[in-house]
């Protein structure tokens, strides 16, 4: 089969499974095959597609894309991506960015990314600041095994220990996180429930971490409707000059303060 004919049945495929961007996640799975970019794709039309099916199979059963990719794309890095940690979000990039703005002018920056996951948002930094030291935690071994991974993979070095912001130590110049910020999966995609639970389903770990960081600035990332609270519950905390920032979406996102 040829790429074009390969993309029709693909998207086809996908659609009936409910995939909410059928034509976008079929050109991913045959560019990969082809070993080229979706915008690659135009000039191979031709070109003979092998090893689609177990591929198609995987997503067809919504397996989120970056898993049955394996890699995914985060800030300027590709890490790789598979069920023992969250697949990086666009709307994490948000976070980053503002930690990256935070960190500025302070010099060799203490960071601690809590809840470290694919070590997406502490190699991101470290990638971009390259003088800070960065330390990641996570309760999920399996988590860290996989940050781990993609810091050997990417030359990168952060630290990387199993914890949580309790364990993590003092004086840090900004700790920054994405915590688990779901009630429940029930009526989500389906694709959420391929990932780890618990990196997607939890209550209070932002004011957890705001209460016992010791730090001089926090970021965090909340979910949609919970930037007011987080917000407040840092002003609670002592931290001043708190700010919400939306998302590329405008959907406001991450939650910061300095005290
Ligand atoms: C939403 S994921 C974020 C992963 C990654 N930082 C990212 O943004 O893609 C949350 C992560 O926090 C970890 N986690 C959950 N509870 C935690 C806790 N109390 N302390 C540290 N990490 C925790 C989970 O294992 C998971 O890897």
């Amino acid at each position: 089969m040829n790429a074009r004919e390969a993309l029709a049945g693909a998207e086809a495929r996908l659609a009936a499974a409910g995939v909410e961007t059928p034509r976008a996640d079929a050109e991913w799975l045959i560019a990969h095959l082809l070993g080229t970019t979706r915008s690659g794709l135009g000039p191979r039309l031709e070109d003979q597609v092998d090893g689609l099916e177990p591929l198609l199979a995987r997503r067809e059963a919504r397996e989120p894309l970056a898993y049955v990719l394996g890699e995914w794309g985060f800030r300027r890095l590709t890490l790789k991506t598979d069920a023992r940690a969250l697949v990086p979000r666009p709307e994490t990039e948000t976070l980053v960015e503002r930690a990256l703005a935070l960190a500025q002018g302070i010099e060799r920056p203490r960071i601690l990314d809590v809840g470290v996951g694919s070590g997406a948002i502490a190699l991101a930094l470290k990638d971009e600041r390259p003088d800070a030291h960065v330390v990641g935690v996570d309760v999920s071994t399996a988590a860290l095994a996989l940050a781990r991974e993609n810091a050997v993979a990417l030359g990168l070095d952060v630290e990387l220990r199993e914890g949580d912001v309790a364990s993590a130590g003092d004086g840090w110049d900004l700790v920054v996180s994405n915590p688990p910020y779901v009630d429940t999966l029930r009526g989500l995609q389906p694709e959420l429930g391929f990932e780890p639970e618990q990196a997607i389903v939890g209550a209070g770990l932002h004011e957890e971490i705001a209460r016992a960081a010791d730090a001089r600035l926090v970021v965090f990332e909340v979910g949609a409707g919970q930037a007011q609270g987080v917000a407040r519950v840092l002003e609670a905390c002592g931290y001043g000059d708190v700010r919400i920032t939306p998302d590329l979406a405008g959907i406001d996102r991450v939650v910061e303060g300095r005290r």
